[in-house]
């Protein structure tokens, strides 16, 4: 049994498969969450803005809508939005992201205590190690800063049963006619079974270097937002 904390594909993999999909990325994500992607990220950038943040870090920014929607909600912070598939952080300045960073979550090359916030959108359960991308993170906040982690998680009944019909069966059929590519949404399927979700992440983030972590389940529990805060030294 592998550690679902770790994502088992390498990097190479993980970076390749999006620049794949790079180009239909924002219209698939749009149509296959009928359009519940603007909703959560809206919620994550509401709790972001509740923070007040002066410095923020979007992780694994991809084609940048979250931090396009955390600019908004916090037209006073400088936002940086970082990730490590070229292709997607393209998409992302056609888009005008301001900021944009070519940077590997599992080793950031941003010094120690310099943002307010870092946030991760659908983009932890891609990383290689959950525990060790954490760390990193909580290397880059300042001391009291908040990590908010956004990501796919499998519902409770009854709308488990469902949930897997869409997720194995109907996504990947419907993403594959949309990208071109099937089998990267037959890995979206795969990381979200294997991805440690509720009392599990909120265990992960305290023994990588936060306290408090809370999670909340959205929309019936396919997605669930974390929060936490830096631990003081
Ligand atoms: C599903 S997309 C999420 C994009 C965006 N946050 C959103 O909400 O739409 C996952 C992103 O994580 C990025 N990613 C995966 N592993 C990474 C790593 N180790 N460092 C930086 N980015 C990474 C991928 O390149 C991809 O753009």
């Amino acid at each position: 049994m592998t550690d679902p904390a770790r994502n088992p594909h390498p990097p190479s993999f993980v970076r390749n498969l999006f620049a794949a999909i790079s180009v239909r990325y924002d219209l698939a994500n749009h149509l296959l969450s009928g359009g519940l992607d603007y909703v959560w990220r809206a919620r994550a950038s509401r709790l972001v803005r509740s923070w007040r943040p002066r410095t923020l870090l979007d992780l694994a920014t991809g084609s940048g809508d979250l931090a396009l929607s955390l600019g908004t909600a916090c037209p006073d912070a400088f936002v940086v939005a970082a990730d490590f598939c070229l292709p997607m952080l393209a998409q992302a300045g056609k888009k005008s992201v301001p900021n944009l960073v070519a940077a590997d979550g599992m080793r950031l090359p941003f010094g120690d205590g310099l943002f307010d916030v870092v946030t991760v959108a659908f983009g932890l359960r891609n990383m290689s190690d959950c525990g060790g991308a954490l760390r990193e993170m909580a290397r880059v906040l300042a001391p009291g800063g908040h990590v908010l982690v956004l990501d796919f998680s499998v519902p409770p009944p009854p709308l488990r049963a469902p949930y897997r019909f869409y997720l194995h069966r109907v996504l990947p059929l419907l993403a594959g006619w949309l990208t071109g590519d099937k089998s990267a949404y037959q890995y979206l399927g795969a990381t979200i079974e294997h991805f440690p979700s509720g009392t599990a992440m909120e265990a992960i983030l305290h023994a990588s270097g936060f306290s408090g972590a809370r999670s909340r389940p959205l929309t019936g529990g396919i997605v669930t937002l974390y929060e936490a805060e830096k631990k003081a030294d």
